[in-house]
């Protein structure tokens, strides 16, 4: 498991403030985040940009030192270990960095393989395993420069996996792929933690990306944590009422307000809204049952009854509509 307490990071830039003249300054870019990764486990780490993943990425892979807080990795202290802790886990990114053009995916696969020192005859054999499972075994010995995106972001991951990580951090690793390449992607990534075991973060801006893979996921914003829980935790706690579809041959006004008065007899707070032949009804009380007996009195035909899911995306976009409000009443 992988455990962070109160982590932070305040990098310290230069400000260019004439030619000649620069000042320095903190940023905060992670002001307190604690969170866990099991083994097995999809954890997701949201937030809009700017909002410290990168940075609570980069901390957890080792490639920089957090300014205060604590990490570790299956009990050992990870700031104190970062070798030990670096040959165990590594990194996706999306984008096309950390692969060298020139050299083709095979030789690419080897050097990071060399990197870790791995036995050259298992290297082998893993590169030759990696290939196939990303798809590229027809292209492995073609140099990256003529790699479509897509080709080189499934050498990315094989270059993610040539080390067998127990942990991956995945950053927005479907950036620009398509929908093909993009649900193939997901595929393994599921693999990797419900059949091997991995534990895995992922940040990304498509929400449905993370509502499809992740098990818990952490909202942050401006380096601190706002809200963490499992997708359902996260969607009730923001949308704390029902939501219905409800509509009937021949819906008009009349049945709407009628409807409405029924309704409000159970929960005089529910609202009904009525657009194209259709009504929404938004409710803290429980009313499928109520309104099914509302259309069988008025002998209606029922086209749609069901009641909605909210998304963890209209969730997130709620959430932080709600903090710039928080921030534009206290400034
Ligand atoms: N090397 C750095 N030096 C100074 N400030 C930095 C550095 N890297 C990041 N920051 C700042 O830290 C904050 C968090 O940045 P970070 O890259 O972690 O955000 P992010 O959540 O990954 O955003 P995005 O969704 O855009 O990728 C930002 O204000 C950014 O300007
Ligand atoms: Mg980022």
């Amino acid at each position: 498991m992988i455990e962070i307490k109160n982590l932070q990071k305040v990098y310290d830039v230069k400000r260019r403030q004439s030619f000649f003249h620069m000042t320095r300054e903190k940023v905060v870019a992670v002001k307190d985040i604690s969170m866990r990764i099991d083994k097995g486990q999809i954890v997701g780490l949201l937030g809009i940009n700017g909002a410290g993943k990168t940075t609570t990425i980069k901390m957890l892979t080792t490639l920089i030192e957090p300014t205060n807080g604590t990490y570790s990795f299956d009990g050992i202290d990870a700031i104190a270990n970062p070798d030990l802790v670096k040959r165990q886990i590594n990194m996706i990114a999306g984008g096309e960095r950390m692969i060298y053009w020139r050299l083709t995916a095979y030789e690419n696969l080897w050097y990071y393989g060399q990197l870790y020192g791995i036995d050259n005859t298992l290297l082998k054999k893993r590169i030759e395993k990696l290939l196939q499972i990303v798809g590229l075994e027809d292209k492995a010995d073609l140099p990256v420069e003529t790699y479509s995106k897509g080709m080189k972001q499934r050498l990315q991951i094989a270059r993610g996996l040539i080390n067998d990580p127990k942990y991956i951090f995945l950053d927005e690793p479907t950036i620009g792929l398509d929908a093909v390449v993009t649900q193939d992607l997901h595929k393994e990534i599921r693999s990797l933690a419900k059949d091997q075991g991995k534990g895995i973060l992922l940040t990304s801006h498509y929400l449905s990306e993370v509502e499809e893979l992740c098990d818990y996921i952490y909202l942050v914003n401006k380096g601190e944590l706002v809200i963490e829980g499992t997708k359902k935790e996260l969607t009730d706690y923001v949308f704390a009422r029902n939501r219905y579809v409800f509509s009937v041959r021949g819906m008009d006004k009349k049945i709407v307000c009628r409807l409405r008065d029924n309704l409000r007899m159970i929960d005089p707070e529910s609202e009904v809204l009525f657009e194209d032949g259709s009504c929404t009804i938004i409710s803290k009380a429980e009313l499928s049952s109520a309104i099914a007996e509302f259309a069988l009195k008025e002998k209606l035909v029922i086209n749609e009854l069901h009641k909605q899911e909210p998304s963890l995306e209209q969730a997130v976009i709620k959430l932080s509509k709600n903090l710039e409000r928080k921030d534009t009443q206290i400034a």
